[in-house]
């Protein structure tokens, strides 16, 4: 791991506040990613599944956590199944977490080694009426494989098909939306590696230059940093490239007088950070441009004011769009027949910008939370309006990520990175 050690008080705190969300006599069990193939004996790079990362702190392949906070054996409460580690695994693939250094990352007492878990689920099972199984509800979830937790799962209802079962997944929605201080300081950490990188690439920018080179600055500045490195898949796009929302080739040459569209950032210790910005190739805006510019970033602002307690998603959603038809208007992109005939479920605005304003940020880019529950102190959302517009060969989205606070402002993680079209001029001309 790159990232410095974290405070095991979260992890602590963390399986205390999902042990007080169970049912009585009930087990909640949580499973590692795998460690996804290519071919051959290719493997993806490992990705620690977030619940497990969240509960336990453990950032390592073929790990177990259980959860039984009314277990008659009291050494049973909180359960850690690593994989082994001997001399062949050390030299072979590098040191893996003993039992000592799972309970300094974690605060769990009980580690076993993965081959005794069978044994030690069944006297669990003993005790036991309710599994917790953890499924994957996210709004955004769409995926075909089956995952490693999704085999266990199968594996245990096959094995104990008397238990009943119950669902981890709402909980962890709640609890992972609202962070702590812990996880706001190392996102805090993620966004200043973002920061790093940015402004790294304000002096580099220049007309000819092609989009990967500039994905390669940054990709250097993460990992200098102690980043893995992107927190998703950079988007780095020049003039009408940025029209295209996934555009993620970043293999065009970024021509004078265009825009370049960046949407990238630095994930630190499995938290992520989500920026986008918009600068101009030769240094400057052209007069069109930063009149789009600053009506995107006057959204920005007054959709960032909307992010307070009590505010629910959706509400949230329709008060933005307000704010943006009004810039269009201004801009001349809409006119008022367009907005008085418009389609209330695709309202006109929508043209222009299609996308979502913000979403929760944490462990996950889109991270968990229940949209139809009011916003809270300490959930972190992002801020992101754009224009995109096809026929001007341009489009522009600027985004940072704030949080709630329970009075006043909402809070800008990003506040210390250029936005300001006539400072973002300044720096790439200094
Ligand atoms: N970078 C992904 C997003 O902005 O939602
Ligand atoms: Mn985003
Ligand atoms: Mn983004």
């Amino acid at each position: 791991m790159k990232y410095q050690p974290i405070n095991s008080a979260l992890f602590i705190k963390n399986r205390k506040n999902f042990a007080s969300l169970m049912q009585k006599n009930s087990l909640a069990i949580f499973n590692s990613n795998d460690i996804y193939p290519i071919s051959a004996d290719s493997t993806m790079p490992f990705e620690q599944h977030r619940d497990l990362f969240y509960l336990s702190g453990v950032d390592q392949e073929e790990s177990v956590l259980m959860l039984f906070p009314d277990c008659p054996n009291e050494n049973l409460r909180e359960v850690l199944f690593l994989t082994e580690t001997n001399e062949h695994i050390a030299v072979w693939e590098g040191e893996k977490l003993t039992k000592e250094a799972a309970f300094n990352t974690s605060g769990v007492q009980t580690v076993f080694w993965l081959q005794d878990l069978e044994k030690v689920l069944f006297e669990m099972t003993t005790y036991c009426d309710t599994f917790y199984i953890n499924t994957n509800e996210h709004y955004r979830a769409n995926i075909v494989t089956e995952t490693r937790e999704d085999r266990f799962t199968k594996w245990l209802l096959a094995k104990y098909p008397a238990h009943s079962v119950a669902k981890s997944n709402p909980i962890l929605q709640r609890l992972r939306a609202v962070k702590d201080p812990i996880e706001l300081d190392l996102m805090q950490q993620a966004c200043d590696i973002t920061e790093k990188g940015f402004r790294r690439i304000l002096n580099f920018i220049q007309p000819g230059v092609w989009e990967y080179e500039i994905e390669a600055e940054l990709i250097h500045e993460f990992i200098k940093n102690r980043s893995k490195g992107f927190a998703y898949t950079p988007i780095i796009a020049s003039g009408n490239n940025a029209n295209v929302l996934h555009y993620i080739e970043n293999n065009q040459q970024c021509k004078a007088g265009d825009l370049i569209l960046f949407d990238i950032a630095a994930e630190y210790a499995n938290y992520k950070s989500d920026l986008s910005r918009t600068v101009p190739v030769s240094g400057k805006f052209s007069e069109r441009q930063k009149a789009v510019y600053n009506a995107v970033n006057h959204v920005k602002k007054e959709a960032t004011k909307l992010l307070t307690p009590g505010t629910i998603w959706k509400d949230y959603h329709v008060e933005v769009g307000g704010i943006m038809t009004a810039e269009l208007l201004k801009l001349g992109l809409l006119d008022k027949a367009d907005v008085q005939n418009e389609d209330k479920n695709w309202p006109a605005y929508k043209k222009y910008f299609m996308h979502g304003t913000s979403h929760h940020i944490g462990l996950d880019t889109h991270d968990y939370g229940l949209l139809h529950k009011p916003m809270e102190a300490n959930m972190v959302f992002t801020v992101e309006p754009g224009i995109y517009i096809p026929k001007e060969g341009f489009g522009i989205r600027l985004e940072d990520d704030v949080v709630v606070q329970e009075n006043g402002a909402p809070f800008n993680l990003m506040g210390n990175i250029p936005i300001e079209a006539e400072e973002i001029e300044d720096l790439m001309n200094a």
